[in-house]
């Protein structure tokens, strides 16, 4: 597909139900039946970065910060390992505390086990970057969030666009299976720019990629902002299937929040990934990068039997391997 194919798409809707259907259509001929369950650990809502969409950000003053200590991460994840999962996702804010030499240590300890481990950990140099790969860590999450400089300019202050491409370029280049992404119905975002990302996902080879509709958060300058149409999310998601057939797309919680059923329309719609989130639930609430994030509180075992009913329900498979990108 080139950019205007992409951008007609993106700008009519009569097209909407032939493009999910042909997105569900590829992703079972290029990865099959199997929806694989992420176990997600957000370890610390500790932020040094000032994103205006997040509520994370280090100047919000009313949320109530956490972090959980090594050896509460190590043992989450052995817990959710022992019910089932096959990936471990660690995920905070950018958070100092952990430096590479904890970070390094979770690692091991974690990959002691027969499981795959994500991090999702924000922009770190390539000594660090390379640092975890070696301690065993798999694969990396870092969203380029929008690929237009201006805007993605405005949106973190005191960042540098060019440094999150060369993030990215840095995983690719250690061998990390590198995830990508981007937010969807952002203040002033333009189809244009939507059809330049998913472009850049496909020339960066991304192995996972996770589309998410910006949801508006009162307690950041992007208050008075509507959130995202869901509809709209969910054709970039597609059209992320069509250009990269065969990796892996998560329905992301974003579009669960907007919608009761938005899971189920990303997994009919191109997603073959779920992340159940396994935090422990006395902090789960606390991480608040939108509102009415996380508002389950079910313990790992039924949050897991509870994913793998809903696979179940709309025919389809639990991935019972890793879930690595198919044919990497
Ligand atoms: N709405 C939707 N997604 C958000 N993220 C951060 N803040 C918001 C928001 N207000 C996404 C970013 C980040 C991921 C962890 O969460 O894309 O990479």
């Amino acid at each position: 597909m080139n950019k205007d194919e992409i951008i007609e798409i993106l700008e009519n809707n009569f097209k909407d139900d032939w493009l999910f259907d042909k997105a569900n259509q590829i992703r079972l001929e290029n990865v099959g039946n199997c929806v694989h369950i992420r176990g997600l650990i957000e370890f610390s809502n500790y932020c040094k970065c000032n994103c205006k969409y997040c509520g994370l950000q280090a100047k919000n003053k009313e949320i109530e910060r956490y972090r959980l200590e090594p050896n509460e991460i190590i043992n989450c994840a052995k817990e959710a390992i022992q019910a089932g999962y096959k990936t471990i996702v660690l995920q905070s804010g950018e958070d100092i505390f952990y430096d590479t030499d904890k970070m390094c240590e979770i690692i091991r300890e974690i990959k002691k086990n027969d499981v795959a481990l994500t991090l999702s950990i924000g922009e770190k140099t390539y000594e660090e970057y390379k640092a975890y790969k070696i301690a065993g860590a798999d694969r990396y999450l870092l969203r380029i969030e929008t690929t237009d400089e201006k805007l993605y300019e405005n949106l973190h202050p005191n960042t540098n666009h060019k440094n999150r491409f060369q993030c990215l370029d840095n995983l690719k280049t250690l061998g990390y299976e590198t995830g990508t992404g981007c937010m969807v119905g952002l203040p002033n975002q333009t189809t244009d720019s939507l059809a330049d990302d998913i472009l850049f996902f496909k020339e960066l080879n991304a192995d996972m990629i996770g589309i998410g509709p910006f949801i508006s958060h009162p307690q950041t300058p992007l208050k008075s902002f509507k959130n995202s149409d869901l509809t709209l999310a969910l054709k970039v998601m597609s059209l992320c299937r069509i250009v990269l057939p065969n990796i892996n797309i998560p329905a992301t919680t974003a579009m669960e929040t907007l919608h009761p059923n938005g899971k189920i329309m990303a997994l009919n719609s191109g997603a073959n990934v779920i992340m159940t989130n396994i935090t422990p639930y006395l902090q789960r609430e606390k991480y608040q990068i939108y509102p009415n994030k996380n508002k389950n509180h079910i313990d790992i075992l039924l949050g897991r039997s509870e994913t793998e009913k809903l696979i179940c329900k709309i025919g389809r498979e639990v991935g019972q391997t890793f879930g690595n990108r198919i044919n990497l």
